[in-house]
């Protein structure tokens, strides 16, 4: 049997509200939350407002269970090694801030980062840091690139695990090798990948995995995650402190910095607590169906879709070696331009997104295999 099928599609789509509206694939830029993660925030906002603190115990012990999920979904059994952000993009400011730097270090990327993946690191120029991009070649960044820029200067190489212009995914588990042999640290931004892919953190030799988890983790907007493997709890000093920061978070009158463990002691202060419940809600829809499972599912209609699509004459630009997949297939019209054709499909109520010229359709797991070839039919036809 595969993973796939201990899948319950009718029970998955029947969780995710969106289905009944709309053909979504657009998940590579936003995820519809379940319909759970939306019924929580509902009850956990209205106990605050019918009763003000008297479940916050129950709100903290949510928080710890996801947690804990989260942990799980990056094959790790610590939950201090996750600490809730804002964002991708504070979380990554946390580690490029929170490392200590001299004048001639530098940082290798990609030329074709998210913004959220480039100005921390560029940020660092005013301590005399330099950042290194490695070019993209026919919609992959070859590793090899990549090591051709590290020196024995590089302190970090900082990179998105999927690329969010072109589905490309690189290879984790060879360049946190790489980098784990000349003691740089390996920083990945996940959020691409987290939810439709599957990841060990540890075992993929990542040091630091940074996302948000309004994507393909199906969660609110407003909630990143930060997770720090031991090379960077060792390494990283935490640069926002508050009550939260230390291990003794509630005695408020002694006045020590012993900083709390692991990740934990870069949270500060209070979280966002109706998003970390929505996040548990929905990391529970994803780990009960099983990541394994998940990412069959995703690469079996991205598959399927890029085969429909270029039976009818489309070009996928997306890589489609091994290993190199994921759940975003960037498509060229031989006719239409992706603006015309993202409107279009909007009109018959299916969600994709244009990105750099091309259309980005980005199925998730609860996606039919009807859906996927309507989206085809409707392509060929246009
Ligand atoms: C690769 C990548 N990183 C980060 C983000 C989002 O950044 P942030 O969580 O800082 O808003 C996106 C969103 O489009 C993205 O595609």
């Amino acid at each position: 049997m595969t993973a796939a099928t201990t899948l319950d599609l009718p029970r998955l789509r029947a969780l995710m509200p969106v289905t009944e509206r709309f053909v979504y694939m657009n998940h590579a830029a936003l995820g519809p939350m379940p319909r759970s993660a939306a019924e929580r925030v509902a009850e956990a906002a209205w106990a605050v407002a019918e009763r003000g603190d008297q479940r916050w115990p129950e709100r903290q012990a949510a928080i710890a269970a996801a947690r804990a999920a989260t942990a799980r979904l990056l094959g790790c059994d610590r939950p201090s090694r996750v600490a809730f952000t804002e964002n991708t993009s504070i979380a990554l400011s946390l580690v490029a801030e929170g490392l200590e730097w001299s004048e001639g270090d530098n940082v290798v990327s990609t030329a074709v980062e998210y913004p959220s993946n480039v100005y921390p690191w560029m940020n660092l120029g005013r301590r005399g840091v330099e950042l290194r991009l490695a070019p993209e070649r026919d919609a992959r960044v070859p590793a090899d690139e990549i090591f051709a820029r590290v020196d024995g200067r590089t302190r970090v190489v900082a990179l998105s695990w999927v690329q969010y212009a072109t589905g490309f995914r690189c290879d984790l588990a060879r360049i946190g090798a790489f980098c784990r042999d000349r003691d740089v640290l390996f920083v990945v931004d996940a959020i691409q990948g987290l939810g439709a892919l599957e990841l060990d953190a540890e075992a993929a030799c990542c040091d630091v995995v940074a996302a948000a988890t309004q994507k393909w983790l199906l969660g609110p907007e407003g909630v990143g995650l930060l997770y720090l493997g031991p090379r960077a709890v060792e390494r990283l000093h935490p640069v926002r402190a508050g009550w939260r920061s230390t291990r003794h978070m509630f005695d408020w009158d002694r006045f020590e910095l012993d900083w709390n463990d692991d990740a934990l002691a870069f949270e500060a202060g209070t979280l966002n607590a109706f998003g970390i419940i929505a996040l548990g809600a929905s990391l529970e829809l994803l780990l009960d169906a099983g990541m394994p499972a998940v990412e069959e599912r995703v690469l079996a209609l991205t598959a399927r879709l890029a085969d429909g699509l270029r039976a009818a004459g489309l070009t996928i630009y997306s890589p489609w070696g091994d290993g190199e997949r994921s759940g975003i297939v960037s498509v060229v019209h031989p006719r239409r331009d992706a603006e015309e054709l993202f409107t279009r499909l909007g009109e018959r109520g299916i969600r994709v997104a244009h990105r750099a010229g091309r259309l980005r359709i980005a199925p998730h797991v609860y996606n039919s295999e009807e859906e996927v070839d309507r989206v085809v039919a409707e392509l060929a036809a246009a």
